[in-house]
């Protein structure tokens, strides 16, 4: 339990057992469980934490309210990792209301059945609650990330409460900063939605924020306008980074080969090169810095008259979130019937904006004079 402002609690456990958030992310550094309480003349919770830290989030309510009952529960999303616990909390708090929207209570009938549809209070975009000396206004933030999200702003502390949005891989006591693991988390989670979250950053600009509180990381109190920004460039599909991101697939060391000389061209050249071997790296991580660099360099094999199989995942990866306004350079492999560059140009065909380099490598096995020339090419004009 941590004080955020003289009435708003951080009242959210920590996940260090998980080992893959949604059942597909790696989080080494665990996860954390947001939730929030205000002490006003009425008492709300925003949102339950994930199933199995019933007893933790009881007791930290308990350590702020004694045998005193919260009035409200907001309720921003209805993912299980947030709303798991809303029957608990309804049981053991009889007398306090859900606060949520229509399509909030439509998913937690699919949830929980309809015994609690009594004690429903039903919010519309800028709909306000007053809690004493305060007011709470609900701002809706469709496919922020399901349908029924909805943020909250307290004009009072200037505190916005975010649901997802500006959250992080990791847990909370985690000594980390929050770039990396946020946009993993934002492009990975929440990446394909960049209109919806334009929309919600428009709603967001006429406000006053001095805290953002996410329901996973840390509560934002510093460097608010660059948070916002780092959320519209990703939202925008934007280039947050200069440089070159190559992803790649290396069956016996011959593509990786091509990719160390391209790397170190690149290089000698000062650009700035990350790498990644899809094949053993999460691809999180590579479909992360692939909407971050505006540059993207691919390589793999034909394999099965096909092209390596991380590589197709990690195309349908991006491909699922909008890839689009990238430069992509292509290098492929193939002993007898290289193809693999006409494949990726195929699966890429209906992404946005994207610019092939006229230079694509093509190795026939291994390295030789005519590729090595090619990839002096690529550099030339990834240049
Ligand atoms: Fe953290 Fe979309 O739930």
């Amino acid at each position: 339990m941590k004080r955020i402002t003289n009435d708003i609690y951080h009242i959210g456990v920590n996940d260090r057992n998980i080992d893959l958030f949604e059942s597909q992310y790696p989080v080494p550094n665990g996860m954390a469980y947001n939730s929030y309480l205000i002490k006003d003349e009425k008492v709300a919770v925003f949102d339950t934490v994930e199933r199995h830290f019933t007893d933790e989030w009881f007791s930290n309510i308990e350590e702020i309210l004694g045998d005193f009952a919260p009035d409200y529960l907001i309720i921003q999303h209805m993912e299980p990792d947030h709303s798991a616990n809303i029957m608990n909390f309804a049981n053991k708090y009889p007398t306090a209301k859900l606060v949520g929207n229509a399509k909030t209570f439509k998913f937690m009938e699919q949830f929980f059945g309809d015994a609690l549809a009594d004690r429903q209070v039903v919010v519309k975009e800028g709909e306000t609650l007053s809690l004493g000396s305060r007011e709470l206004t609900f701002i809706m933030a469709p496919m922020v990330h399901w349908p029924e999200v909805m943020v909250t702003y307290d004009s009072k502390d200037k505190v916005l409460f975010s649901a997802d949005a500006f959250g992080k891989f990791g847990a909370t006591d985690t000594d980390e900063e929050w770039l990396d693991e946020a946009r993993r988390y934002y492009i990975g989670i929440v990446g394909k939605y960049g209109m919806q979250v334009q929309a919600l950053l428009k709603k967001a600009s006429v406000l006053e924020i001095e805290k953002i509180c996410s329901l996973h990381g840390p509560v934002l109190e510093s460097e608010i306008d660059k948070v916002i920004e780092k959320y519209n460039i990703w939202s925008s599909y934007g280039v947050e980074k200069d440089g070159v991101v190559i992803c790649y697939t290396s069956v016996y060391g011959h593509t990786q080969e091509a990719i160390n000389l391209l790397r170190d061209k690149l290089s000698a050249k000062g650009i700035e090169v990350k790498t990644y071997d899809l094949a053993r790296t999460h691809k999180s991580v590579a479909v992360a810095d692939a909407f971050s660099y505006g540059k993207v360099v691919l390589a793999t094999t034909t394999y099965n008259n096909e092209i390596f199989p991380p590589m197709r995942e990690f195309l349908a990866e991006i491909k699922e979130r909008g890839f689009q306004n990238r430069t992509v350079g292509i290098i492929e492999n193939g002993s007898w019937a290289p193809q693999a560059a006409k494949i990726i140009k195929a699966e890429l065909e209906n992404c946005k904006n994207i610019t092939f380099c006229e230079n694509t490598v093509t190795i026939k096995s291994a390295l030789n004079d005519e590729s090595r020339a090619q990839v002096d090419k690529l550099v030339e004009e990834v240049i």
